[in-house]
């Protein structure tokens, strides 16, 4: 029996989805072949890889001054990516350290980059956001980069940055979950496991006119703009997991897009920190207009309590809810693929814990 599924990523996939792929894993649309055995240059693939890249374009709004790229290596070697492109532009960047993934973002930029920490809440453990009047951006760096959904933490950035400078932005594990200005950045970046598919995939969108500013003297395989050129298949692309994100973006459009997933995943989140706010059983100390509404952190006040919760949570259908092992605690993710009903039962459970330890 399948649970509520409340891990950070890998994550959820719509029910409807996987079941769709699982009627079609043996033969695809009469081809005589399963779709993860053809190759990604035959004519029934490369349809289907547009057309993805096509919806993904149209649930975002992506303008036509950016491109959109399917690549490996996850939101990890973006990176590295990134510094590697864009060094020539300014032999400096900007970061700004808002919990572990960002922090790991400018621990591996250093290696390629002069990094300027702009703003950093590292000394607080990640208590708080850095708003963006803090960030004390330089005038001639690259990029400014940072991370607007940490997903360790549960912490957000949620209003759009508006600097006259490229932003980049890891947006991993908030992407799709609401409708977003891509014309504010110059490079989003995603890894796909969250709101996007299945993991092995990740997401670029890249303005162009950064792409053409980027690096030429490095291997293809590293360059934005060859991945452009190339359709992003300039070698074989993770062709199941580009396959199984179409159908997630077919999900989103027939559900009602963006605006409907902003709607749903705001509700859920409520229902969540409502209840954390009226307990003090549990606790969330995140400032509430910098909460994530896709990674809902919380404590045990009894921290002893910890392995019943777990155990007792497991029993009840309700999966993967322990913390990052860096963080600690617990975590629910409910991205767009946790249905409303999932968010009511972990609530119901959580009443009922606390009833019986509390
Ligand atoms: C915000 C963020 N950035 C980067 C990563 C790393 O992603 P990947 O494992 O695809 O490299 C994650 C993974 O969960 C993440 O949540």
């Amino acid at each position: 029996m399948r649970g509520w599924n409340f891990s950070a990523g890998p994550a959820a996939i719509p029910e409807d989805v996987i079941l769709e792929v699982k009627n079609e894993l043996l033969e695809f649309q009469d081809s005589g072949s399963s779709i993860i055995e053809v190759s990604h240059r035959t004519d029934l693939y490369t349809k289907l890889a547009h057309e993805t890249k096509q919806d993904f374009i149209e649930i975002l709004n992506i303008p036509e001054t950016h491109e959109v790229l399917f690549l490996q290596g996850g939101a990890t070697h973006q990176f590295s990516m990134i510094p590697l492109n864009f060094k020539n532009i300014s032999d400096s960047a900007d970061y700004v350290v808002s919990g572990t993934w960002s922090k790991k973002a400018a621990v591996e930029a250093e290696k390629l980059i002069k990094v300027n920490i702009i703003a950093s809440s590292e000394n607080s453990n990640y208590s708080k956001f850095p708003k963006y009047d803090e960030w004390n951006v330089s005038s001639d760096s690259a990029y400014i980069h940072f991370c607007p959904n940490e997903t360790m933490q549960g912490i957000a950035i949620h209003e759009a940055p508006q600097f006259k400078k490229h932003v980049i932005a890891d947006m991993t594990s908030v992407i799709l979950s609401e409708p977003l200005d891509v014309g504010n950045y110059s490079l989003i970046y995603a890894g796909a496991q969250k709101n996007i598919g299945p993991a092995g995939l990740a997401v670029v969108i890249i303005s162009k006119d950064l792409m053409n500013q980027a690096n030429k003297n490095l291997p293809k395989i590293l360059q934005y703009s060859e991945h452009s050129i190339a359709d992003s298949m300039l070698n074989t692309p993770p062709t199941f997991a580009w396959y199984v994100a179409g159908k997630v973006f077919k999900w989103i459009k027939k559900s009602g897009g963006l605006k409907y997933f902003q709607d749903l995943n705001r509700k859920k989140a409520e229902i969540l920190y409502e209840f954390l706010d009226s307990s003090d059983f549990y606790i969330n100390k995140i400032e509430k207009n910098q909460r994530s509404l896709m990674n809902v952190t919380f404590n045990l006040a009894d921290e002893q309590l910890n392995e019943s919760f777990l155990n007792e949570s497991r029993s009840k259908n309700l999966l993967n809810l322990k913390g990052h092992a860096l963080v600690g605690g617990m975590r629910a993710s409910i991205y767009n693929a946790m249905p409303l009903e999932g968010v009511k039962k972990l609530v119901q459970f959580m009443k009922e814990f606390e009833s019986k330890h509390g």
